[in-house]
């Protein structure tokens, strides 16, 4: 027998997007329900991202998730741009005005959303399956899934929310014509990324391009050091033993006087490299957010800062529909968001295709690359350009007590 339940939003997926939403729509007196496939000590351990914009931090921090944050989060001024055998570095605060980044790893926010909604009594469901959505044509939405123990759950909602990432199933789920564009863009390399038992040998991170190809020195605590290194898309991790990957790090981004500090290597994988967005990034009640709706590569470390300012968006237009019956931000909620989309994945796109270099590579594309770098430090112009992108745009503002006044992404445009 199905077990038949009500609520208002529905959401599918509890990484950081769907679990957020969860935490911002609580706070305005909206309730919902998040049903995840994988269990809750996957998702608390899954490494991906871990550098935060300004105003991600900002928006954390004013939602009552800023406590571990503050005290383990690694406050950086800038990032370090590497190339030609010179490491200079590009002073975002200063640049900016006061804005900086902060390194803090999407395992950990996901570890503190989930504690909090489970504080909450959040309706919160692990190792769910067969998850479907119908009823997408109607105002009352119908998420169907399986639960861990077999139970077979039918839930009416007001608004579904698909937080599930690129591989799940509400994007799929649209009806033919309900997406007007897919805007692709694959890349031939990808990123082997390690987690390391061994100090930072950086006090901020470093991206380097060397004639071999990219490589990154980020890092997670003052003991853990989370390194990349650009290989081929089609890459075996079988051919890259520890040594090889810890020599492969020191030739790329040494320079003349600097040691990289090695370890014992904890977990190594290859992320494939992709752009990717969906538009719209609704259809009637259904809204997509996150990686469901938008894909970037990591090299300008957006996508878990885009995901975060998409549910933000999206919490206030459905607080703001369901709670007071206004539907203007959320008829407007796509279009609000790809604003921002496309200006980060303009910054993704670029920054990747500076810092690349792939085997065979035309001299006048090398070329090309070297003279952006240099015009990167040498020019205040074009470093204030990377540090505004860089350290995010401003964010809805949350404000779920009172009317919530979008502000323009681009103030000094409007
Ligand atoms: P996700 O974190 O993907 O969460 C979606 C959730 O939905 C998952 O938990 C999934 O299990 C669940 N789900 C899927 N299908 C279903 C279903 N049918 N039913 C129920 N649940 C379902 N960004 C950076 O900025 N820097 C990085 O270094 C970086 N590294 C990355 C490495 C990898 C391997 C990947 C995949 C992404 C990386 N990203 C990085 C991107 C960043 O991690 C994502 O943008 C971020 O996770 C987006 O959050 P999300 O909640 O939208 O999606
Ligand atoms: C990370 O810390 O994992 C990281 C930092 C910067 C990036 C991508 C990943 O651009």
């Amino acid at each position: 027998m199905t077990v038949k339940q009500r609520t208002q939003v529905g959401i599918v997926g509890a990484g950081p997007a769907g679990l957020l939403l969860s935490h911002l729509l609580a706070l305005g007196g909206v309730d919902s329900i998040v049903i995840e496939a994988r269990s809750r000590a996957y998702c608390e351990a899954r490494q991906r991202a871990g550098m935060l914009e300004s105003t991600t931090v900002q928006l954390l921090r004013a939602v009552g998730l800023g406590r571990r944050l503050d005290a383990e989060g690694l406050e950086h001024d800038g990032i370090y741009l590497q190339f030609g055998g010179e490491r200079h570095h590009v002073n975002f605060r200063e640049l900016t005005g006061g804005r900086w980044v902060t390194i803090y790893a999407q395992t950990e926010i996901v570890k503190d959303l989930i504690r909090a909604r489970t504080a909450d009594r959040a309706a919160l469901e692990f190792e769910v399956s067969e998850t479907e959505v119908a009823g997408l044509d109607s105002d009352h939405p119908v998420l169907r899934y399986t639960d861990s123990a077999g139970q077979r759950h039918e839930v009416t909602c007001d608004a579904i929310a698909g937080c599930d990432g690129f591989h799940g199933i509400c994007r799929p789920a649209i009806p033919r014509g309900g997406l007007r564009l897919v805007a692709e863009r694959s890349y031939p390399y990808g990123w082997l990324g390690i987690l390391a038992k061994a100090p930072p040998s950086t006090d901020e991170v470093i991206y380097c391009r060397h004639e071999d190809g990219f490589a990154l020195h980020s890092m997670r605590t003052p003991e853990v050091g989370r390194l990349y290194l650009q290989v081929p898309a089609d890459e075996d991790i079988t051919r890259w033993p520890d040594d090889r990957i810890w020599d492969e790090l020191q030739r790329r981004l040494g320079v003349p006087g600097w040691e990289l500090q090695t370890g014992p290597i904890l977990e190594k994988g290859i992320t494939p490299m992709r752009s990717f967005v969906a538009t719209p990034m609704q259809y009637r009640r259904m809204y997509l957010a996150g990686d469901a709706a938008h894909i970037v590569p990591p090299t300008g470390a957006k996508g878990l800062n885009l995901a975060v300012a998409d549910v933000a968006a999206l919490a206030t237009a459905l607080i703001r529909l369901l709670r007071d019956g206004n539907p203007a931000l959320a008829d407007a909620y796509s279009e609000h968001c790809l604003e921002r989309v496309w200006r980060a994945t303009h910054l993704a796109w670029w920054m990747t295709a500076m810092m690349h270099v792939v085997p065979g590579q035309d001299p006048f594309e090398s070329a090309l690359q070297l003279a952006q770098l240099r015009n990167l430090v040498t020019s205040r112009a074009a470093a204030t350009m990377l540090a505004e992108n860089y350290t995010g745009y401003a964010p809805l503002r949350y404000d779920p007590a009172t009317r919530v006044v979008p502000t323009p992404l681009w103030p000094w445009v409007a």
